[in-house]
């Protein structure tokens, strides 16, 4: 958690530090204030002046608490305040976040599935734990997500977020990377996406309440807090992957980066130059499905799942690259496309991005050049804007 607090401060976040006395066990509090610059006491008792058990709540703009143990949450869902930690979380009015960490007995115990439960009814947002090593020898649900992605959750639900758990109840599918297409055992044709944006994507769902599935291909980063991965590496793959689970979702946005084409053959060694300087064969290639058009075909008619679609584009006359893009849209089949500029340090790799919204309706969204999370939570107002009205989730009435 020293990790995730210095990239909230990273971020340029104000972090205040509110320790339980279990926590200081683990870590000191000369730690969180050196590393926050804010005083980090645990004690209702201390620094009476300031009225800290109601004025920290009442400043802050977000409260996650992480890791969130089994017995916090069961003081969280009966609203006890007999610490401070408590006490910020009865008086604050700011969305909460609960980062669970605890072994797999003590999540799936009834007493902790009901304070989730209640938890979650108020408007609170419980991440799902992450699957794998546990404190002991032991692995299981129930880890705690990974800083990097807590830190993610934390700015999509900072920037940009309705401030409400308006995706609870929903499923979303996120396709996220970029597909590789074998040419031999060591080479392929592939492109420069990171997959930073489909992340993005997950964290902003997740921060506003939504289970998430993601396809990932060929992603090199730490494990998106509150989603479960499938790993692909070609778009034959990642085809198979999302049209198997694409019905029993809400939405299913397309951001990743598909490759068009493949090898028609894929050396079974690798494919060596030889001493008289000749190049090798050409390459052939073939074209791959397209997946978001198989998915328009088969799903823009029905409210569900609403269909995102991405059109990275070269083009850099704005008015172009839209009109670009809803053609994309309507040939694909797409209820809403985000159309954005990439090229050399544009897009790909960069933790920015700029994008237009269409949804064929004329109107176009235009998010300027900003973090990937509140790109994310702006694609996901207009997933929520095309949902049925009445399953929409609740208001946060904090945590
Ligand atoms: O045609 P273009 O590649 O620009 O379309 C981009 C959109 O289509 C993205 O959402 C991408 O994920 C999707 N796509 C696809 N299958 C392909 C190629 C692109 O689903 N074979």
């Amino acid at each position: 958690m020293c990790d995730l607090l210095r990239r909230l401060k990273e971020f340029g976040y104000d972090v205040r530090v509110v320790p339980t006395a279990s926590a200081l066990k683990f870590v000191g509090r000369p730690t969180w204030e050196a590393l926050s610059g804010q005083s980090a006491s645990s004690d209702i008792w201390e620094e009476v002046q300031d009225v800290p058990h109601v004025a920290i709540g009442q400043k802050a703009d977000l409260v996650i608490i992480a890791p969130a143990t089994a017995d916090l949450m069961s003081k969280a869902a009966t609203g006890r305040a007999d610490d401070l930690l408590t006490s910020v979380l009865l008086t604050t009015r700011a969305p909460v976040i609960f980062a669970p960490a605890m072994h797999t007995e003590m999540w799936e115990h009834p007493a902790t599935v009901a304070n989730v439960e209640t938890l979650r009814s108020r408007g609170a947002i419980v991440i799902e734990p992450s699957v794998g090593r546990l404190t002991g020898p032991d692995s299981g649900t129930g880890r705690l997500a990974e800083p990097a992605s807590l830190a993610s959750v934390c700015r999509a639900a900072l920037e940009g977020g309705s401030g409400s758990a308006d995706l609870a109840g929903r499923r979303v599918l996120v396709t996220a990377g970029g597909t590789r297409e074998p040419l031999d055992p060591v080479r392929f044709l592939g492109n420069r996406s990171s997959g930073r944006q489909g992340w993005a994507l997950a964290a902003a769902a997740a921060a506003r309440g939504a289970s998430v599935k993601l396809i990932a291909a060929n992603v090199d980063l730490p494990e998106p807090a509150g989603s479960q991965v499938i790993r692909v590496e070609t778009t034959s793959q990642m085809f198979d992957a999302v049209l198997a689970e694409a019905g029993e979702y809400d939405a299913v946005v397309m951001a990743a980066a598909v490759a068009d084409f493949r090898s028609t053959s894929v050396a079974n060694r690798k494919i060596k130059k030889d001493d008289s300087g000749n190049v090798p064969e050409p390459i052939e290639l073939v074209r791959n499905p397209d997946i978001l058009a198989a998915l328009g075909e088969k799903w823009s008619q029905s409210p569900t799942p609403v269909v995102v679609g991405f059109a990275a584009e070269t083009i850099s006359d704005e008015q172009d690259r839209e009109a670009v893009g809803e053609a994309k849209r309507a040939a694909k089949g797409a209820n809403v496309i985000v159309v954005n500029e990439v090229g050399v340090e544009l897009g790909f790799e960069s933790a920015l991005n700029s994008a237009s919204i269409l949804d064929g309706s004329g109107v176009v969204i235009h998010v300027p050049q900003t973090s990937k999370e509140e790109l994310a939570n702006a694609v996901w107002d207009a997933v929520i804007a095309r949902l049925p009205r009445a399953e929409r989730g609740t208001e946060f009435p904090a945590g």
